[in-house]
C-alpha cells in the first residue's frame, strides 16, 4: 500500500523510493488542503479580531491545541506551539536556564541532536554548571543502569532523546523520569523521532516537558510543540516578548499572560497549526500502535539485509524503528549516496545534526535511510538493490 492518493508527493513521483521521513516526511494531502481552506476562506490573524472570520481562525488554532493534548493525554494548556522541535528544545532550555546555578549538573547523552545537546552546552559555560554524558553500552543504547551511575543530588535537568536520529534505538525514559524526579531533576525529553512513530502518553512516561516537529509527522513545516507539566510550565518566564503574549503592559515593567500563551509571541503559525490537526487526526486513524510495528519490522528487515551485504556496516540495536545507519566499509557517505540518488532512492548521508554519536561511532557520517509509515518491503529491496551495485561500483576501494 503506498498511499498514492494520500501524499501528492508520492502521486507526482510515482517511481520515487522516498527513505528520508527522519528529516522530513511527505506531507498530506489533507494537511495542505486544510492549510488552503484557511489562506482561502477565513485567513486572517487569531486572537486579536473582533469579527467573524477572526474568530472561525482562533477557533480552528485552538482545536488543534485540543487535538495534540489529547494526542499526547495531557492537558490543552500545556500545549505551545512552537517554529519546531530545535525552537522547542532552545525555548524550554533558556527559560530553564534561570534555575541553574554554578555547580549543577545537567546529565544528556551522546545520541542527542544538536538541538538537545548544545543549548545546554551553552548554559553549561555562563553559568559554570556541568553537562555530564550518560555512557552508552557497547551497542550504543543508552540504559538505565547507566543512567544511576551519573545521576547525583547536584542534577537539575536530564536532557535526553526518546529516539536517536542516527541509530533509531529507544530510551527508556519512564524509569529514567522516575529516577530524575527522586532526585528533583527536571527531566526535557525530545520527542522529534520518537512521536511520529509510537503511541506517546506524556502522563504515563511521567515526563515534564517534551518536543518535536509537525513536519516529520505528515504535517506542515515550520511548526513544533512544546508539551510542559503545567506547573512547571507556567512557572517559567518568556525568551519572547512581543504581541499577544502580554497582559499589561507600562512603561518600565509589563505582565505576561498564563502559559500557554505567554510562550507564544507575535502572529504565529496560523495556517499551520490549523492543518496540523489533519496529520494527527490521519496518524491516530492509522493507529499509533500499528505504524509503529509497520515500521519496526522493516527497520529490522532492512537491518538484517543491509548486514548480510559484503563491504557494509551497520549501526543500529534490536530496538532501532525507522532509521537505519549504515555505511559502505571505507567509503564516504556523500560519494556514495550519488549511487542512491541515479536509483531514484531519497536517503541522507552525512553526521544527521549528531556530530557526537557519529564520532562514537568512529566514523565521519553514515547513510541513513529513514523508513515511515507510506514505505513497503519494496522500497527497502530496492535499497538493498542498490547497496549490492554500490559495494560492486566502490569494490576496489571497500576496506
Ligand atoms: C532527534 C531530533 N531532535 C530534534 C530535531 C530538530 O527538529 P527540527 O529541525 O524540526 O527543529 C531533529 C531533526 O532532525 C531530530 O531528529
Amino acid at each position: 500500500m503506498r498511499y498514492y492518493d494520500d501524499f501528492p508527493v508520492i502521486k507526482n513521483n510515482p517511481d520515487l523510493v522516498y527513505l528520508d521521513s527522519g528529516a522530513s516526511s511527505l506531507k498530506l494531502q489533507s494537511v495542505i488542503d486544510k492549510m488552503n481552506e484557511y489562506y482561502t476562506k477565513y485567513g486572517v490573524n487569531v486572537h486579536r479580531g473582533v469579527y467573524q472570520l477572526s474568530y472561525i481562525a482562533s477557533d480552528e488554532y485552538e482545536e488543534t491545541r485540543e487535538v495534540v493534548a489529547k494526542f499526547l493525554n495531557a492537558k490543552t494548556k500545556e500545549i505551545v506551539f512552537t517554529s519546531g522541535a530545535t525552537s522547542a528544545l532552545n525555548l524550554v532550555a533558556r527559560s530553564l536556564s534561570e534555575h541553574i546555578n554554578e555547580g549543577d549538573e545537567i546529565i544528556t547523552s551522546v545520541l542527542e541532536h544538536h538541538s538537545s545537546v548544545m543549548p545546554y552546552q551553552e548554559i553549561c559555560k555562563n553559568k559554570g554548571a556541568k553537562l555530564i554524558y550518560v555512557p552508552l553500552d557497547k551497542k550504543g543504547n543508552l540504559t538505565v543502569e547507566n543512567f544511576k551511575k551519573v545521576l547525583t543530588d547536584k542534577t537539575k535537568v536530564v536532557a535526553l532523546t526518546l529516539m536517536s536520529n542516527v541509530l533509531g534505538n529507544t530510551t527508556p525514559i519512564k524509569e529514567i523520569t522516575k529516577l530524575a524526579h527522586e532526585k528533583n531533576a527536571i527531566v526535557v525529553a525530545d520527542g522529534a523521532q520518537a512521536v511520529p512513530h509510537m503511541k506517546i502518553d506524556v502522563k504515563d512516561l511521567d515526563v515534564d516537558y517534551l518536543a518535536f516537529s509537525a513536519h516529520k509527522m505528515l504535517g506542515p513545516t515550520g511548526l513544533g510543540v512544546l508539551y510542559g507539566k503545567y506547573k512547571e510550565l507556567n512557572s517559567l518566564n518568556p525568551i519572547e516578548f512581543g504581541g499577544d503574549m502580554n497582559d499589561n503592559v507600562e512603561l518600565y515593567d509589563s505582565t505576561f499572560k498564563e502559559a500557554p500563551y505567554k510562550f507564544e509571541a507575535g502572529t504565529p503559525k496560523i495556517a499551520e497549526v490549523i492543518a496540523f490537526k489533519e496529520a494527527i487526526k490521519y496518524l491516530e486513524k492509522q493507529d499509533l500502535n500499528k505504524i509503529y510495528e509497520h515500521d519496526y519490522e522493516l527497520t529490522q528487515y532492512a537491518i538484517n539485509k543491509l548486514k548480510a551485504i559484503d563491504g557494509v556496516e551497520v549501526y543500529a540495536t534490536e530496538s532501532s524503528c525507522g532509521i537505519v545507519s549504515f555505511n559502505i566499509k571505507g567509503i564516504h557517505p556523500h560519494d556514495a549516496s550519488t549511487i542512491y540518488d541515479e536509483k531514484g532512492i531519497a536517503l541522507r548521508a552525512g553526521h544527521h545534526c549528531a556530530q557526537l554519536i557519529t564520532k562514537w561511532l568512529g566514523v565521519t557520517g553514515t547513510l541513513r535511510a529513514s523508513i515511515y509509515l507510506y514505505n513497503d518491503y519494496s522500497d527497502i529491496d530496492k535499497l538493498i538493490e542498490a547497496t549490492v551495485v554500490a559495494c560492486e561500483y566502490f569494490k576496489e576501494w571497500i576496506i
